[in-house]
Formats: C-alpha cells, structure tokens, sequence
C-alpha cells in the first residue's frame, strides 16, 4: 500500500490557512498556492539520491554533492495543478514539464480527459503528478493511469488539501504512488466538494466562476 505523507511544517501550515480563507482574493491566493508548492517541493525531495564530486573552491578541492538519480518531470493536473507548477520549478529548474487536461463532469463527478502532453523521454523521468484537490479521486488516479499507460514508472502525486475519500481511491488504484499532501480534511460533501476544503481551486486560482 502507498503512504500518505501530510506536511505539518509550521509555514506551509500557516499559509494554508491563508488558503482556505474565503476571503482571500485571487492574486494573493495564486501567490500562496505558489509558496506552499514551493515548500511542499523542498519536502517531497528530501530523499532524492545525491552522488560525491569534487569542486574547487577558491581555496582547495571540496568533496561535495550533486543530485543524481533520475531526472524529474512535474505533470499538473489542468487547471488547477498550473497553480503549483511554478513554486516547485524555482527549487527543481530542470524538471520537463508535461500536462494533463481532466474535468470532473459535475453530474457523474468522473474524470474527462480532453488533453495529453507529456515529455518524450518519459521513461528516464521520476514524475511528480500536481493538483491542489484531492476529492474523489477520480482526476488524480485517471492521471496517474493515463502517465503509467505512456510508460512512466516512478510517480509521487502531491496535492495541497486531500478528502480521505480521495486518499482511499488513489492508494487502492495506484498502491505503488505514495502520496503527499498539506492537509488531510474530514470528508466531501454532496456536490463531491471537500470540506471544509478551500472551494474550487481552479476557479479561485483564475478568478473564474
Ligand atoms: C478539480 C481539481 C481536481 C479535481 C479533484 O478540478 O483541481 O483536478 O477537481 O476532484 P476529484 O478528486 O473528485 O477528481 P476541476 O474538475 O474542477 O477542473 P479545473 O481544474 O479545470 O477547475
Ligand atoms: N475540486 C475543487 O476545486 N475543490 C473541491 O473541494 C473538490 C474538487
């Protein structure tokens, strides 16, 4: 089964707050989505491989080290994983970044894939697949399907707010895809919403409604 890691450090918790707020605005909201990512990025990366080189320093050969296992590819969700794409990409520049496009049909709340665009050296890429929402879990497992399907092996899947409705869908669909997240809330509600959740994460990102 995968693990579900929730990030509880002490910023990425205080701007959650900030988040869920209904009274933040769509520029503020867009600039927190983009330093909890950012944070979020600095976590999930903590046990990327590191390998010893030698770097001369103004005064003397240091043994330092540099990253090296496989290179990354961030994969948002769209719309709403665009939020997040760049916080991560200040702290892992070389990551390719591939999309993929779903809706949620607000009858049914299944996933509808209208869009794929991925990196072409898929295989030789650890991915890490972004969202902010984590309801069902119909959109993020689709994703996930829809990248492994393509031949990618290694996927983390990181979302700010998760219902453990969603949780439960994803570990049962993609046991091997651990998944990490800011806050794990109570439980959705009718409309397939989480609560209590920030709202619609697309539409408070773009100032749509
Ligand atoms: C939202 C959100 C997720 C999905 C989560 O997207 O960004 O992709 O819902 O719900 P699920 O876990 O039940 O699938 P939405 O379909 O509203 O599209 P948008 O990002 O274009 O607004
Ligand atoms: N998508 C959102 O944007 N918010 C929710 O609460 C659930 C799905």
């Amino acid at each position: 089964m995968s693990k579900l890691f929730v990030f509880d450090h002490p910023l990425i918790q205080h701007k959650l707050t900030y988040i869920r707020d209904k009274n933040t605005g769509t520029k503020e909201f867009r600039e927190l989505v983009d330093e909890v990512a950012s944070l979020m990025a600095f976590e999930v990366t903590r046990d990327l491989p590191l390998e010893e080189i030698e770097t001369e320093t103004p005064v003397a050969v240091a043994k330092t080290k540099v990253l090296s296992g496989k290179k990354l590819g961030l994969i948002p969700i769209l719309r709403a994983g665009l939020g997040m794409v760049d916080g991560i990409l200040k702290l892992i520049p070389a990551a390719k970044v591939g999309h993929i496009g779903l809706y949620r049909d607000p009858e049914t709340l299944q996933p509808v894939e209208y869009y794929a665009k991925l990196p072409s050296d898929i295989e030789e890429r650890d991915f890490f697949v972004l969202d902010p929402m984590l309801a069902t879990g119909g959109s993020a497992a689709e994703a996930i399907a829809s990248l492994k399907k393509r031949g990618a092996k290694n996927i983390r899947l990181l979302c700010i707010i998760a219902a453990p409705e969603g949780v439960e869908f994803v570990q049962k669909a993609h046991p091997d895809v651990d998944i990490y997240v800011a806050a794990l809330d109570e439980k959705l509600n009718d409309h397939g919403y989480i609560v209590p959740g920030l709202g619609d994460a697309g539409d408070r990102l773009f100032g749509t409604k």
